[in-house]
């Protein structure tokens, strides 16, 4: 990883009164079948790789989500035609990229947005993108990135804010990441399918959002080998052409409406799904105690145990515990037997969920870098505040646990990442709604649920 400034415990911004918020009563169970969206991070690369041709491609299965919304908006700015042609499926029509500058305050907004700058750099030469700031999570560095260019023989200066990339023509190089990047493993190997010659990429990401990549990016032509190994390979061509390809799940999605079965002690099914995606999440929620069983092609059941057991559980990159679920995680280990110990070593600042959940009766603490999650017997519900994608979904999921009325605000990090996860969870048996702006979640009164009724999930 690159020299991460140790980044203050940012607390979430006060929730105005007019911002919106979901408001949730807690303590029942849920039941039935929930359908899974196609991968936000997926949808975002393939996004910024259909810029690597002339033709137009068409993506299926893309979920509808802000940050979609986001890059749509950043290809916009450059030329490019993306036009919703359904429900989920985007045509993008690359063929009048002409501008290689992104706009500062587009990318500002969305991390992924920097994943154009590889793209942009092989089709045109040249492309000049506004570093993309740290956000809630982490500094969020792309030295990686630069460095990864480089090897390919691009020119790179960082002055002012602004990334600036040229090279005449790229050519195949040897990259070694010191971490396995995700993103800098798609900016390289992006880059490299229109360089010259061969380009292998070791310590390479393995995330499957990488492999769906390169298999987009193979439909369209480009040579790639060993994609979700740790070595990637790839060889150079001419130009790539149009294609048109489905989104695979998201995994992510998939495994925050496995935690909320777990937490509510639920039977549910979720699909699709990719089980070899989630083997570290499906191997840590039966470790504690939860029944996990494939019931068809795609198709996931998770059953409560007898109980919620505590657990330890490290993030690593892929194929280990993905730090994208150590939140939602948090909030079922918040109500299992036993003390668990929480070590997220992916990001410097993934930990700011944990004063949330304490206000809704966690008894969690942190210490140098672990949280220490000592189970409680329940929660109960409160006004909180969401401070990015992830702890926004696991106060959701503990909102449905605890007792009572739990409000959220900070609704524009969950929008981010879930699409309509309210409405999933309506169709669940969830007590659970989003309130415009007007009433002050503080004024919504936190009425004690009318005693959970035999339909309610017994205190885990
Ligand atoms: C991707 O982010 C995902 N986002 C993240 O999902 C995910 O948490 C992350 O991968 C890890 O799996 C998208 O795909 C859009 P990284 P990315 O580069 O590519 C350090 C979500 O909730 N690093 O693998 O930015 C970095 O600081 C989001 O959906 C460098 O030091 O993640 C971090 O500590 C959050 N230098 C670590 O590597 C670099 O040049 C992992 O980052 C690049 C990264």
């Amino acid at each position: 990883m690159g020299i991460e400034p140790s980044l203050p415990q940012s607390s979430p911004a006060p929730a105005r009164l007019t911002d919106p918020y979901l408001q949730i009563e807690g303590g029942y169970r849920l039941s039935g079948e929930v359908t899974i969206s196609g991968a936000k991070n997926s949808s975002l690369a393939l996004m910024a790789a259909s810029l690597l041709t002339m033709e137009p491609c068409r993506l299926h299965n893309v979920p509808k989500l802000a940050d979609i919304r986001m890059m749509s908006a950043i290809l916009e700015s450059l030329g490019v035609r993306v036009k919703p042609v359904a429900d989920n499926t985007l045509d993008i029509d690359p063929r009048f990229l002409s501008v290689h500058r992104a706009p500062y305050e587009l990318v500002n907004s969305l991390r992924a947005s920097f994943f154009i700058l590889g793209p942009i750099l092989a089709r045109l030469g040249m492309a000049r993108i506004p570093l993309p700031g740290g956000c809630a999570i982490g500094a969020r560095p792309v030295d990686l990135h630069v460095r990864g260019l480089q090897a390919l023989g691009a020119q790179v200066r960082i002055e002012h804010g602004i990334v600036e990339a040229r090279a005449r023509k790229l050519r195949g190089g040897r990259i070694y990441l010191d971490y396995p990047s995700v993103g800098a493993t798609e900016t390289i190997m992006m880059a490299a399918t229109l360089a010259e010659g061969e380009t292998v990429i070791e310590n390479a990401a393995q995330e499957p959002e990488v492999v769906d990549l390169a298999n987009f990016c193979r439909s369209m032509g480009a040579h790639i080998r060993g994609a979700g190994s740790k070595t990637i390979v790839i060889s150079g061509v001419l130009r790539l052409h149009g294609s048109e390809y489905h989104v695979i799940p998201d995994r992510i999605e998939t495994g925050t409406f496995m935690a909320a079965a777990a937490i509510t002690r639920s039977t549910l099914r979720i699909g699709p799904v990719f089980p070899e995606h989630l083997a570290a999440v499906i191997a840590k929620l039966r470790e504690m105690g939860s029944v996990v069983n494939l019931v068809g092609p795609g198709t996931l059941e998770v059953s409560p145990g007898r109980v919620m057991a505590a657990t330890d559980i490290e993030t690593l990159p892929f194929p280990g515990f993905p730090t994208d679920m150590q939140a939602q995680f948090m909030s079922v280990l918040a109500v299992s037997e036993g003390t668990s110990i929480i070590s997220e070593t992916v990001f410097e600042n993934r930990l700011m969920h944990v004063p949330e959940l304490n206000r809704l009766g966690a008894d969690i603490r942190v210490r140098s870098g672990h949280a220490i999650v000592r189970g409680v017997l329940k929660l109960s519900g409160a006004p909180v505040v969401a401070t990015d994608l992830r702890a926004s979904a696991a106060l959701v999921i503990a909102g449905l646990a605890a007792h009572g009325t739990t409000t959220i605000a900070g609704l524009h990090h969950l929008d981010r990442g879930y699409e309509s996860i309210e409405r999933k969870l309506q169709a669940l048996g969830a007590r659970i709604e989003r309130h415009l702006p007007g009433a002050a979640p503080s004024e919504v009164s936190n009425a004690v649920a009318a005693g959970p009724d035999a339909a309610t999930v017994a205190p885990a």
